[in-house]
């Protein structure tokens, strides 16, 4: 069955299936992965110390595949300017560009005029709106079953994303809690064009980065093992749970505030665990879809294999309504 949407027509590519901004993992080799098996692979910018980093970083990825693929950016994340490494972006010719985590009207602006792919993550009706008249190609959307930041609001997908598809008229990519083909016609049922997910695409062979024991603990998580930190300074994210994250709730509930937790939430923190497995010094990002993660197969099986899933819901469609004329 070949897939078309208008997902699919705008980024070019085979299955309206996204691999989402992954902060210290998402770099040329995952992201060719998923590009050559179909989907849209991201490299997150702001992993990247500099610019001549992040077209490095570009260079290797069109090495690797000659599919789209695009480049995310969490705006004002580590408090680093993100123009110049935008610029870096532009100058590679990246064919699409994704953005959460602030107010995307300067990335918005800057990319005015280019042949980018704009794509901006919100997890609000609202901001989705506000997106498509900055300028948005496309919306996604992530409910708070997600891993990584969150919004604020603990809006799930399932009522976030027809909400958005009613109130905007550009497509909407659903995003949080996805992690097979029930869920990508799930999120089509719900008005989505398309899904993107994290956590199901760190268990994959092709993100070298992350650590076994991170892929080991996604493997063996059920949906209640996760947690929600930073709520406390206003910037809730999900997190695989464990003592680490424990430790981080205990400081929030005693309100340690951002200068009490800083050396907990920090990046160096997130890559103690994500790449060196210290489960007692760091933590990992992690949506409540973990639970189902049952194997590590190669991008390509996976996005496969969540067609043929969603093939099977189509099948199963047809026989839960008898049709008489
Ligand atoms: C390990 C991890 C790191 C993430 N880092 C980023 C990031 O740097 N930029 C971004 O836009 N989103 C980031 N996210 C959010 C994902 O792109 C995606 O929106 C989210 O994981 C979707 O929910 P799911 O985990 O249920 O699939 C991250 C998620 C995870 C699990």
């Amino acid at each position: 069955m070949k897939w078309k949407t208008r997902v699919t027509e705008l980024l070019q590519i085979q299955y309206p299936i996204i691999q989402g901004g992954l902060a210290y993992l998402a770099y040329a080799d995952l992201a060719a992965a998923v590009s050559n098996a179909g989907g849209l692979g991201q490299i997150t910018a702001m992993s990247l110390d500099n610019p001549e980093v992040l077209k490095k970083e570009i260079r290797r990825l069109k090495t690797l595949t000659d599919k789209p693929f695009g480049v995310n950016f969490a705006i004002g994340q580590h408090g680093r300017p993100y123009e110049d490494m935008l610029q870096a972006a532009v100058d590679e010719k990246v064919p699409v560009i994704s953005m959460t985590g602030g107010n995307p009207a300067q990335i918005l602006d800057y990319l005015k005029g280019t042949d980018v792919k704009k794509l901006v993550l919100t997890a609000a009706v609202r901001q989705a709106v506000k997106a498509e008249e900055l300028g948005a190609d496309a919306v996604m959307v992530v409910g708070q079953e997600g891993g990584g930041h969150l919004g604020r609001n603990d809006t799930g997908t399932f009522v976030l994303v027809p909400q958005t598809a009613d109130a905007v008229s550009i497509p909407v990519i659903a995003s949080g809690g996805i992690a097979d083909g029930r869920g990508l016609m799930a999120a089509l049922s719900l008005g989505a064009e398309g899904i993107e997910m994290g956590t199901r695409f760190i268990a994959v062979k092709e993100c070298v980065h992350a650590h076994a024991a991170y892929k080991e603990a996604l493997l063996k998580s059920t949906e209640n093992d996760t947690a929600v930190i930073k709520r406390s300074i206003g910037a809730p994210a999900r997190a695989l749970s464990g003592s680490f994250t424990d430790k981080i709730l205990q400081l929030e509930k005693e309100s340690a505030g951002y200068d009490g937790l800083k050396d907990y939430i920090s990046g160096e923190a997130n890559k103690k665990y994500i790449y060196e497995g210290k489960a007692e010094e760091g933590f990992g990002w992690g949506g409540q879809a973990a639970g189902m993660i049952k194997d590590i197969p190669s991008a390509k099986e996976l996005i496969e294999r969540i067609a043929a899933e969603a093939d099977a819901v189509r099948e199963r469609w047809g026989t839960w309504k008898e049709v008489t004329k």
